[in-house]
């Protein structure tokens, strides 16, 4: 399998990790105010990075080329600072708005980045 898969499924366990962790909080104490950031973490952390992570394995030229290692290290940055930044700011501090904004955009930057891929790289 491709190092860029490797990568990819290993981060994407430490978010679901990290997304059940959240869920199990929110049950624990019945406060569901940050749903959405346990619903993100989950989704884009765990079952997108997956799919991107088979997509490389099935593409292993494509995960070698530097363009892929730009694509994982963008989604990447971006939840890592979106996830808990959401997370505070759903939990009542409204002052994280704008990091929560810009992480949000270098992540769908990720996800347009690996459109490009999809379109523009020969598998
Ligand atoms: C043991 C694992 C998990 C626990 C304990 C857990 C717990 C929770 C809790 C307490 C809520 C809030 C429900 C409410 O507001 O009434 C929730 C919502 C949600 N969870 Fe999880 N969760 C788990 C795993 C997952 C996974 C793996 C995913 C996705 C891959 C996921 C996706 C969601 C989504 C999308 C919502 C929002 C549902 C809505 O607002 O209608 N959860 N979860």
């Amino acid at each position: 399998m491709p190092q860029l898969s490797i990568w990819y499924f290993r981060t994407a366990i430490l978010f679901l990790i990290a997304g059940i962790c959240l869920g199990l909080y929110m049950s624990i104490t019945h406060q569901f105010e940050a749903t959405g950031a346990h619903a993100h973490i989950n989704l884009l952390g765990w079952v997108t990075m997956a799919i991107f992570g088979i997509y490389y394995a099935l593409n292993p030229i494509q995960a070698a080329s530097r363009v892929a290692k730009v694509q994982y290290m963008l989604y990447t940055a971006g939840i890592l600072v979106m996830g808990p930044s959401l997370f505070l700011m759903l939990s009542g501090n409204q002052a994280l708005e704008p990091i929560v904004a810009v992480s949000s955009l270098v992540t769908f930057a990720g996800v347009l980045l690996f459109a490009v891929i999809l379109f523009t790289r020969r598998a």
